[in-house]
């Protein structure tokens, strides 16, 4: 299955500042005509200085930032959705079914066994209970967590397990887009290899991958090619 090659995700002229309250209403651009492309089966990363706007970039690519000016098209059930004037319920729509996201720390409900937490994913988007539970339990030890863990919930888990459940949950829905913010910050070498095999996958499968990834060889070992940002100007209130 090879589906390679079709814009998945199209951003036009996004620009977006921040209004600093405490510094009497200064505005602070962060993105500036941003124009970005990812085509299924590829993956791109955000690349740029700390402070550049790379996870700027990529809230307001999920819908959690509204954008000032510019589109944010996201290819929906083969038509387009424009994120930076969607209603919510639009934005949600997107989100079950076409838009994936890795976020950089795990926040789930209080007391909800790993398993279900992964299994939701899935279930959300129509998936069987049981069979949902399967998948996630073959998708959690592929990434090295053990089974004993499965049945907890992840609130006591070290950083790289809770990174790992995040990443399950991310990977499980078969998004046709997805957004990685920093996947692999907190594993190490054969959890990284991991990640890396799921996101080859993933892109032979035809998902669309955009990421912010720091560490060099995961980079490398991911990227079709890297999307530079780079700072904006201060401008005075
Ligand atoms: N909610 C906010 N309110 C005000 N300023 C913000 C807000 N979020 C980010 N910024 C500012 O916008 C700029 C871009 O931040 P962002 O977090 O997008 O950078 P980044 O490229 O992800 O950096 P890093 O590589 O360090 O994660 C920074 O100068 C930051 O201080
Ligand atoms: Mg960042």
């Amino acid at each position: 299955m090879n589906t390679a090659g079709h814009p998945m995700l199209k951003t036009h002229g996004v620009h977006k500042s921040f209004t600093l309250h405490l510094q009497g209403g200064t505005t602070m651009p962060v993105l500036e005509n941003v124009e970005l492309t990812v085509n299924s089966g590829e993956c791109v990363v955000l690349s740029g200085p700390s402070g550049a706007g790379k996870s700027t970039l990529m809230r307001s690519l999920y819908g959690n930032y509204r954008v000032g000016e510019g589109s944010i098209l996201i290819r929906h059930q083969d038509s387009w959705v424009d994120l930076a004037t969607a209603d919510p319920r639009s934005i949600l729509a997107v989100r079950r079914d076409t838009l994936g996201y890795v976020s950089q720390f795990l926040r789930v409900v209080p007391r909800v066994p790993t398993i279900e937490i992964v299994a939701e994913a899935l279930t959300l988007r129509g998936a069987d209970h049981a069979e949902a539970v399967t998948r996630a339990r073959t998708l959690l030890l592929r990434l090295n967590l053990p089974e004993r863990l499965h049945n907890l919930p992840p609130a006591t888990f070290s950083g790289g397990e809770q990174q790992r459940v995040n990443l399950a949950r991310g990977f499980i829905g078969g998004h046709p887009i997805l957004l990685l913010d920093e996947p692999t910050a907190s594993l190490d070498a054969i959890n990284r290899d991991a990640v890396v095999g799921l996101v080859a996958e993933a892109k032979a499968a035809g998902t669309a991958i955009l990421g912010i990834v720091h560490d060099l060889p995961t980079r490398d070992a991911i990227a079709d090619r890297l999307f530079k940002l780079y700072p904006a100007q201060m401008a005075a209130a």
